[in-house]
């Protein structure tokens, strides 16, 4: 599919695998809002892009993933253009977590503010050694505006995450795999063939399944435990009438891989 030409955000497809780059190297990946715009555009395409079956998204250059929210930009923020600003990014930031396709953030560097929360909002996170994770907005009078506050509560718990908020502290990867907030860190040279590595086995599995997973699991962890298993049963029932369920099973009778048709 067209992903179009971008300003501030390359797009290649390889292997069932959409890897998107956020570059403006000089400000460190800064998001501005034709970045946020951009992003937006992406993952609208790739929802429909049936080529693409997991995403990988990092930063451009060698020092960030994202070093935040565009500073420049929020410097001349209003508080009316502030909400729209936040709620339009909260949309884009919603976009990923609910692609149906699993999205994995490959954490080169600094992750700080809107960076964090990019990250945040993927499905999961793996990071370099040298990256560097945090919210720093309560040093700059300003809170995080993307989802931040309440998607790092709800992945590392509250505790830690007022810890992490209050103090504006930044913290390094194996301190964030410590906590939960990157699943696990690789030297940096490894950094993308791990990514890429997890998403391949990823691709390898039913993308239906793997679609329904991550529905049953994000929006679960929304409701009651009693509604989020009812969201699961039915998802699960749904399964069984799907040629992937089909050609899972009968591969598993077989002894031969499966070959999905992801139906
Ligand atoms: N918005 C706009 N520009 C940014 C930016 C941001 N969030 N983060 C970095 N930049 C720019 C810097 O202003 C600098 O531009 P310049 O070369 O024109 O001076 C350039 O990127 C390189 O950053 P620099 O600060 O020189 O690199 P460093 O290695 O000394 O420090 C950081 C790296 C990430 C620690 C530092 O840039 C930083 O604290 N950035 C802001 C992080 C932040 O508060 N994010 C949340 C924003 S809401």
């Amino acid at each position: 599919m067209d992903y179009g030409t971008m300003e501030n955000v390359r797009t290649e497809v390889r292997d069932s695998i959409l890897f998107v780059t956020v570059d403006r190297p000089k400000v460190l990946n800064a998001l501005n809002a034709q970045t946020i715009e951009e992003l937006g555009r992406v993952f609208d395409v790739a929802r429909g892009d049936s080529e693409v079956k997991v995403v990988i998204l990092t930063g451009g250059g060698e020092k960030a993933f994202v070093a935040g929210a565009d500073i420049n930009e929020l410097a001349t923020m209003t508080p009316l253009k502030g909400k729209k600003v936040a709620e339009k990014g909260q949309r884009v930031f919603s976009k990923i977590e609910e692609l149906g396709k699993p999205v994995i953030a490959a954490i080169n560097g600094f992750a700080l503010g809107g960076g964090c929360e990019l990250a945040l909002a993927c499905h999961i996170r793996i990071a370099s050694e040298k990256a560097q994770l945090g919210l720093p907005e309560v040093s700059l009078g300003i809170i995080r505006g993307y989802g931040g506050t309440q998607r790092l509560a709800r992945l590392v718990g509250k505790g830690k995450a007022l810890e992490l908020i209050l103090t504006a502290d930044r913290i390094g990867a194996l301190d964030a795999e410590k906590v939960g907030l990157v699943n696990k860190v690789v030297a940096p040279d490894q950094l993308l063939s791990a990514a890429e590595e997890m998403a391949k086995k990823i691709a390898s599995r039913s993308p239906v399944a793997v679609s329904a997973a991550i529905e049953a699991t994000h929006f679960g962890l929304e409701m009651p435990l009693e509604e989020g298993q009812l969201l699961e049963s039915t998802l699960f029932g749904l399964l069984c009438a799907t040629e992937d369920m089909k050609e899972g099973m009968t591969a598993f009778l077989e002894k031969r891989p499966p070959a999905f048709p992801g139906r």
